[in-house]
């Protein structure tokens, strides 16, 4: 079947539109004039459950052929904290996880530091599929991939975003700057406070690091009122 260049058209800017709803855009204006509004009172609440099922068999860019798992990430759909890594592995692609993995395990414990568990929080990724021998993500990928973390955001609503490692505070703060530096305050992301912190991999290879680790979970738990448990 022939498509025509009107349909090729039109079907961009639907996809144009749909991505754009994705990011948290409500109103869109053509040559100056107003066409679609979605007010609040409209606009159909989907729970984060539905949402894994509407794009767990995205096809957006190259990663969707080569991954085993579509790894939306994991968690409590009211998390007051949400940790935001960079892209599943090896095992959280074959077990459709995120941090299932060495880095996963020691992410458990800094969670555990402050007295939550992984169930009370929200755990995510830049990317939903594992870049081909974990190399770094594209920016093709970042940009077709970004939409849903934002639209998770948007479900959730957590009151603090930690991201993990240089490649999650470089990619939502959209700096150049080092982590060492980024690390250690808290930002703003779309209202909403981010404090960026070393990525859980990083420790495992430099232990010195696990200090600075620790006084961005302690900002963090004061953040959210937590009282922090007893050193054993
Ligand atoms: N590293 C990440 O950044 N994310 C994962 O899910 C696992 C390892």
């Amino acid at each position: 079947m022939k498509i025509s260049k009107k349909e090729i058209l039109i079907n961009s800017v639907k996809r144009v539109v749909e991505l754009e709803k994705l990011s948290g855009v409500e109103e869109f204006c053509i040559a100056g004039r107003q066409v679609k509004k979605n007010t609040k009172k409209h606009k159909k609440k989907v729970s984060l459950e539905e949402y894994k099922n509407n794009i767990s068999s995205c096809q957006k860019c190259p990663l969707g052929k080569t991954r085993i798992s579509f790894v939306f990430g994991a968690g409590s759909p009211k998390a007051p904290l949400m940790f935001v890594g960079e892209a599943p592995g090896r095992d959280e692609d074959q077990q459709g996880e995120p941090f299932v993995g060495r880095a996963g395990q020691l992410l458990t414990k800094i969670i555990e530091s402050i007295g939550l568990k992984r169930e009370d929080v929200f755990i995510g990724n830049i990317l939903k599929c594992r870049p081909p021998q974990n190399r770094n993500p594209l920016p093709t990928e970042i940009s077709a991939c970004t939409p849903y973390l934002l639209k998770q955001i948007d479900i959730i609503k957590p009151k603090v975003i930690c991201s993990l490692g240089k490649f999650s505070a470089q990619t939502l703060l959209n700096s150049e700057t080092p982590i060492s530096r980024l690390r250690g305050k808290f930002y703003d992301y779309h209202g909403i406070k981010l404090m960026p912190t070393y990525h859980p991999a990083y420790l495992l290879r430099n232990q010195s690091g696990k200090k600075d680790v620790w006084e961005d979970m302690k900002a963090i738990a004061k953040e959210l009122g937590l009282k922090l448990p007893q050193k054993k």
